[in-house]
This record gives C-alpha cells, structure tokens and sequence, in this order.
C-alpha cells in the first residue's frame, strides 16, 4: 500500500512561507494587545481575504483560491504560531461554512453567498451546538418549519465562533420531531434574516480576540432555495463537515505547539540560574526535546491526514481527521504546559506570551467534538 507523500509541492512551500510572513509581521506583533483588549481584528481578516485565506476550498469560479488540504493545514498552522484567535476565525469560515455550502449548495446558492465569503468581504460561521445539544449533537432542538417559498426557525444555538461578525451561518436545524437524526436539515441563514440576532458574547478562558456568541432564531426566515442537501440530511451534513473540519483544529494546535516551543527554547537561552542559562540544565534540555518530539508528531500525522483527505472519498480520511485532532491538541496542550513550566514564575504573568498560548490552547481538547468523542469515532470506526 503507497501512502501520501510528505513533500511539500513547490507551490505548498511558496504559501507557508507567504502566510508565514504575513503573519509574522501583522498578526503576531498585536496578539497580545487584542487579547488584552478582546480586540476582533478586522484589518487583518479583511487582508487575510484579499489573500485568499477565507475561501480556501472555493473554487475560483466562486471566487476562492481552490487549495487543497495540505495547503489549508499548513496556511492554518502558520496562522494560529501568531495567533490561535485568528486561526480559529479564519478556520470556521474556510471549513465549516464555505465547504458544507460548495457541498452540499445548490449552484444557485453558492453563486450567491460563496464569492463574499472567498474574498473576506464577510465571515462565516456554524451553529450546530445548543445549551442542551453539545457532544451529543442530534439532541439538538431549534426547529425548522417550511411556509411556501420559506422556512421558518425557532430556538437558540451556543458558543457559536464569529457570531457578531459572520454574515452566513450554516446552521443545523430539527424539520422532523420524530425521526431522531434523520429528522435534522442544514440550511443557510443570513445574519440580515428577519428573526435572527446574536446574544451577547460569552466571557472565555482563551482565544479572547475572535468572536463567540449565542444565535438566536424568533419566526427567523430563510428562503426555500437556503436548503443544504435534501430535508433530512442535516446530521449527515454536519458530521461530514466536522470529518473535514477536525483538521483545521489540528493545524491550530500545531501552530500554537510549535509557538510554546520557540518560546520555551528562546527563554531557556535567556535565563539564568546556577551560573548559567537554564539551557545548560539536561532538564530543560529534555523538556525542549520533548516538546520537539512530539510537535513533529502531530505535524506529521496532521498533514497525512489532509493529504488522505485529498483523495476524495478515501473511506479512512475521517478517522484519520479525528486521530490527527485528538493527538495534536493533547501534544499542544502538554507542550503548553511544560513550556509554562520551564517559563516558571514568569510564565505565569500575562506579560510572557506563553501564558496566553496556555489559555488558548485549552479549548483545542474541546471543540469541534472533546477528545472523547474523537476516541468515540475512532473507535466505531475501528470496530465497523
Ligand atoms: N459522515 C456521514 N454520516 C455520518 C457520520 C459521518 N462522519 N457519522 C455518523 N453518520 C451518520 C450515521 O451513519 C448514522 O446514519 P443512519 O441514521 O443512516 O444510520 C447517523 O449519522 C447517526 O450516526 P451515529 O449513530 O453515530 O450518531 P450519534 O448520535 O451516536 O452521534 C457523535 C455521533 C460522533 C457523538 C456526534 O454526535 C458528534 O460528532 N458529536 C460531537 C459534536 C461536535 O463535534 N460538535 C462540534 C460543534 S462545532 C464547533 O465546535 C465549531 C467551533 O466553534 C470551532
């Protein structure tokens, strides 16, 4: 069996190091400010756009840049080493609204909505998850009722990224009460829709300067034509969207693994205890390697995966996406911790960058499916 190839192609190469660049010298210098300040930082989304950042997967006949995986994990990653607030927004646009609309869109829609959403001029977002419907997501509630040319939705999703800023929403919600999953409807609801507003946003551990809001839907109507797929595929929807969606989270812990462990060697360098830098000490020396070791891991398994993800249809792309999220952000989470450690007294104040990177990291464990509803795919996978 020939698996994926690992090298890079000339034009992957050329775009980590455009976006590399980038966002070294305009999203790293104001991270720390933003986050103070739960600053969103519209500037840099809107050149992101221009860049072709936030229509990764969209053809450009719609207006996008049409990379593939590889491409979007490695731009992901590069993003999230400046800032993890940046990567998740530019992430939720590109992979949980744009692709389940290039999808599963009629040609009509996604003449409509996907040129905007590829060229930054507005953001996208995904309200599958309510107060009552977290990791079990066919519990969901909000319903759908269809009036001639519309439907009609009613209820609330939680802890929806960009909600304030988005313009589109994919949003999942119940047609039929009594057919459990099969019951559910993906549709696209505009944040000019008359019935939908955006509850005020939730006070986080972490990624502070990107956007996380309640969506609410009062009598909130869409047009028939905003319908994803067929009435009744919705949770098939949203779970083909998270098998895709997954890696993009991985590349995010990446970025933000590979972050903790410039600062924590940078810092080892610097500082001086018993008579020397603390990099002297085997400890600290074993700690980076550590760190290291287990950031080439995910990096490695993150790209495989996407680049399985790139032969379309290959049955084991969605367990290897859930393998690659579960794995990276636990490594990033480790990495983060003992870069903190190794930081001691200092890392712990807010003015070393590793302290933010400590609180952002936290959430990579959760959204997008926890770790243990990623073991839970991974594991009826292994077992079908
Ligand atoms: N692709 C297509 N279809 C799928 C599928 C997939 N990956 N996984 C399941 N299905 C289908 C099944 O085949 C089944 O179909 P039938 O009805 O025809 O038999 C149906 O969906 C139901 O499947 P399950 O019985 O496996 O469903 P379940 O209720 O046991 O739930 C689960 C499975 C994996 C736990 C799922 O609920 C899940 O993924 N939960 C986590 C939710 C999640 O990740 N939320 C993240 C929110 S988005 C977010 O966080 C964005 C952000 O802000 C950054």
């Amino acid at each position: 069996m020939t698996g994926p190839s690992f090298a890079p192609t000339e034009e992957q190469q050329l775009l980590q190091s455009e976006v590399r660049r980038f966002a070294t010298e305009r999203i790293l210098p104001g991270a720390a400010e933003r986050d103070a300040k739960k600053e969103f930082p519209v500037d840099i989304l809107r050149e992101m756009g221009d860049m072709g950042l936030l229509g990764m997967f969209v053809p450009e006949e719609y207006g996008g840049t049409g990379f593939d995986m590889v491409s979007y994990v490695t731009a992901v990653e590069e993003v999230s080493r400046a800032c993890a607030s940046v990567g998740v927004t530019m992430s939720v646009t590109n992979s949980v609204c744009c692709w389940p609309i290039l999808t599963f869109g009629t040609e009509e829609l996604k003449d409509r909505v996907l040129p905007e959403l590829a060229s930054g001029e507005v953001l996208g977002g995904f309200g599958l998850t309510e107060p009552g419907a977290g990791s079990d997501a066919g519990a969901l509630r909000t319903t759908a009722k269809r009036d001639g040319d519309t439907w009609v939705l009613n209820g609330e999703k939680a802890w929806i990224t960009n909600a304030g800023q988005a313009k589109y929403f994919v949003v999942v919600a119940r047609t039929d009460p009594e057919a459990g999953n099969r019951g559910l409807t993906a549709f696209v609801v505009p944040s000019d829709a008359p019935g939908f507003s955006v509850g005020p946003a939730e006070h986080k551990l972490g990624l502070r300067s990107s956007l996380t809001a309640p969506l609410h839907f009062a009598d909130c109507r869409v047009p028939a034509s905003n319908l994803l797929g067929k009435e009744g595929q919705g949770f098939k929807i949203a779970m083909a969207t998270l098998d895709h969606s997954r890696l993009g989270i991985a590349a995010q812990s990446v970025g933000i693994h590979q972050r903790a462990l410039e600062l924590a060697r940078d810092y080892a360098l610097e500082r001086e205890q018993f008579g020397g830098p603390i990099a002297d000490l085997q400890a600290i020396q074993f700690t980076l390697a550590d760190i290291a070791t287990e950031l080439e891991a995910a990096r490695v398994l993150t790209r495989c995966a996407a680049a399985v993800a790139d032969q379309h249809q290959n049955p084991d792309a969605g367990r290897l996406a859930s393998e690659a999220k579960l794995y990276a952000s636990e490594a990033a989470n480790r990495a983060c911790y003992k870069s903190l450690q190794l930081h001691g007294g200092n890392g712990f104040h807010e003015d070393y960058e590793i302290a933010r990177l400590y609180r952002d990291v936290r959430v990579t464990t959760i959204y997008e499916g926890t770790s243990e509803m990623q073991r839970l795919v991974i594991a009826r996978k292994l077992l079908a």
